[in-house]
């Protein structure tokens, strides 16, 4: 009775499946809307990277705890450009049109920041307090370079 009851439960699980089962979803490409808020949410934590390097060097933590930060850091800079891809062009974000039009321009400036958080990941590992002053200065100026050519400006501050 036991053995006969399991088998037509299994039975109607079975059935159940078949019946109800949706097919997996495949898996698909982000949309361009993804890609820009994942740009910018990057950008943005990119922006809080810098700022918890530069307070750990004045306050003189020990430079390989901030290997971690500073190689994420180099590993978004290698990726940042990508999500610049032509699906995105034209969606509503603060990119400029000439990060499509000037590719070239555009990838030399992330070319620039992906080799100066390299210099920043490395110097954090060597403990070299010197090399890794430079490198964080070298790459808030990276940032700068970019911005300065391929992001619409932050709104004029309000007078007074
Ligand atoms: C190769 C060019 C390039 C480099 C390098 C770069 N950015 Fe950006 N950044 C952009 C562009 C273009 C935008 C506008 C993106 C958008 O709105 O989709 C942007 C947007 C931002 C934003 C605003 C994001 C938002 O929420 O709208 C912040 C903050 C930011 N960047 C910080 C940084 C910091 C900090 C660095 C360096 C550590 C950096 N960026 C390096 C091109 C760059």
């Amino acid at each position: 009775m036991k053995t006969a009851r399991l088998v037509l439960a299994g039975a109607l699980l079975a059935s159940g499946y078949a019946l109800y089962a949706k097919p997996a979803p495949r898996p698909t490409a982000p949309t361009g809307k993804e890609l820009v808020t994942a740009r910018q949410a990057g950008m943005d934590m990119a922006a809080a990277t810098m700022i918890l390097l530069k307070n750990a060097s004045k306050s003189g933590a020990p430079l390989k705890t901030l290997v971690f930060p500073a190689s994420g850091l180099a590993k978004w800079a290698d990726v940042a450009p990508a999500l610049f891809s032509e699906n995105t062009k034209g969606l509503p974000s603060k990119a400029k049109p000439n990060v499509w039009t000037d590719r070239a321009g555009f990838q030399a400036k992330a070319t620039d920041f992906a080799k100066a958080t390299k210099a920043l990941a490395a110097a954090a590992a060597a403990e070299d307090k010197v090399a890794f002053d430079a490198a964080l200065a070298s790459t808030g100026m990276s940032c700068k370079g970019c911005h300065d050519t391929y992001q619409v400006p932050p709104a004029a501050a309000k007078p007074g």
